[in-house]
């Protein structure tokens, strides 16, 4: 157990290491860094407009995540600050895609009005209801995002597409930084209390599921059709399991501490798709 006033230290200590990083190293700009000019409507196509619609549509939800967060995390400076930047850099990720959409000719500004109206005519409702769930959900979901998003890096460059590549570059790096953060703080609940954050860390996996699960309309079709998505066991693989070894635990120790049942290979994890 630590002090609540060395958790505060440590948690301000995260944050300006996260925002050192973020603001020398990390920080990107949709006007000039990506290269719109090589923008190609013969790679257009509906199933790549989806896709991109899907995340944005994901994206679109900032207003309420940002609720939320700040609402948790307004007590502690280090995790208040952190949502407050992460506001920012989530906020781009919705513009951007919004931008390729129409700037692509992909969707029309009256086609983006009301999609965009379906979107906000429902409201995002935190998953959990603690900072420290939270904290776990937020490691699990940013690095399910990063898997999306860099696979989606790959098509592109496969593909050629310059712009593409350049966003979800940009994108992806922002999610992985994310899902650093957020495992930075899980260690320092962690050390705070182990017991108590392992308890919730099992309930996070055994009843993950991302943002647009029942918001978005059509959203496991969207994922399959447009291939937006990524698979169980890609997430397993590369989100999940990563998570809990960089935090010290097994799925083990997790089902120790949540009976009856939590996540195995074969039991894959209700997730569908990535933020
Ligand atoms: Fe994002
Ligand atoms: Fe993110």
């Amino acid at each position: 157990m630590i002090e609540p006033s060395t958790m505060r230290a440590k948690m301000y200590d995260a944050y300006l290491e996260f925002f050192e990083v973020a603001e020398r190293k990390r920080r990107w700009n949709i006007f000039n860094d990506v290269p719109w000019d090589l923008l190609d409507r013969s790679q257009n196509s509906e199933r790549k407009a989806r896709c991109i619609e899907t995340y944005c549509a994901e994206e679109f939800y900032l207003p309420d995540y940002t609720a939320g967060g700040v609402e948790l995390s307004r007590q502690m400076f280090g995790a208040a600050w952190f949502q407050a930047c992460w506001s920012y850099e989530e906020s781009k990720h919705g513009l951007v895609f919004r931008e390729y959409l129409t700037r692509s000719g992909m969707r029309s500004e009256s086609q983006f009005a009301e999609f965009e109206q379906a979107i906000f005519a429902s409201s995002w409702k935190l998953p959990f209801t603690t900072r420290r769930q939270m904290v776990c959900y937020g490691a699990l979901q940013e690095a399910a995002t990063f898997l999306a998003y860099k696979a989606q890096k790959d098509v592109a460059v496969r593909d050629g597409d310059k712009v593409l590549e350049a966003i979800f570059s940009f994108v992806s790096r922002d999610e992985a930084a994310h899902a650093g953060f957020y495992r930075a703080m899980a260690r320092i609940e962690l050390d705070a209390d182990r017991a108590g954050t392992i308890a919730d860390l099992a309930l996070v996996v055994s009843s993950f599921q991302m943002p647009g699960e029942g918001l978005i309309p059509d959203y496991q079709e969207r994922l399959r059709d447009s291939g937006a998505g990524i698979s169980n066991r890609h997430f397993l693989q590369h989100a999940l399991f990563p998570t809990l070894k960089l935090l010290g635990t097994t799925r083990a120790e997790l089902k120790a501490a949540l009976h009856p049942t939590i996540l195995t290979p074969t039991e894959p994890v209700p997730l569908t798709a990535p933020r």
